[in-house]
């Protein structure tokens, strides 16, 4: 297990459609343990294999509740709802954005063996789930943002932080 370096935005590698994954040997846990390590180290929710250099579609997802979810070659099944709220990207070190997302999101994804699963998602784990898997075709969420934060707005959301 290692951390691996978190690339950010300018990146090609950011803006590059992942391939999926073929092989589910040592090679992919490896990547998984990394990744989940990298992720814990950086305090997200989220990590996605192009974030870490890699062009695969695996994706990890940690909001708190049940561990590391980690999907591999996952897919959007349903969606429903709408919720708009505060988003944030490892990727895209200082900012947030105002981010419109559906409120409860299925996914369909194969585990570190292959074997095939559905996920349900709501609130925050729905929102990762979006924001994840659009890594995995090169899209990061500030392009689809309702808005980016103000610099006055950055401040203020660090002082909440700071009380917090
Ligand atoms: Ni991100």
């Amino acid at each position: 297990m290692a951390l691996r370096n978190i690339v950010t935005v300018g990146d090609s590698v950011l803006n590059t459609v992942c391939r999926p994954v073929t092989k589910f040997d040592k090679r992919l846990h490896v990547l998984l343990d990394d990744m989940a390590d990298t992720l814990a180290d950086a305090n997200g929710v989220g990590l996605a294999a192009p974030q870490v250099g890699v062009l695969r579609r695996v994706v990890l997802v940690d909001t708190g509740e049940d561990g590391v979810l980690e999907l591999i070659n996952p897919v959007i099944t349903e969606q429903s709802g709408e919720q708009t709220g505060l988003e944030g990207c490892l990727s895209v070190p200082g900012q947030y954005g105002i981010v419109t997302r559906p409120n409860v999101v299925k996914v369909r994804a194969q585990d570190r063996f292959g074997a095939w699963f559905e996920a349900e998602g709501e609130g925050l784990t729905a929102r990762c789930f979006c924001h994840e898997l659009a890594h995995l075709d090169g899209q990061l969420y500030t392009a689809v943002a309702d808005r980016m934060l103000t610099p006055e707005e950055l401040e203020e959301l660090a002082s909440e932080d700071d009380e917090a």
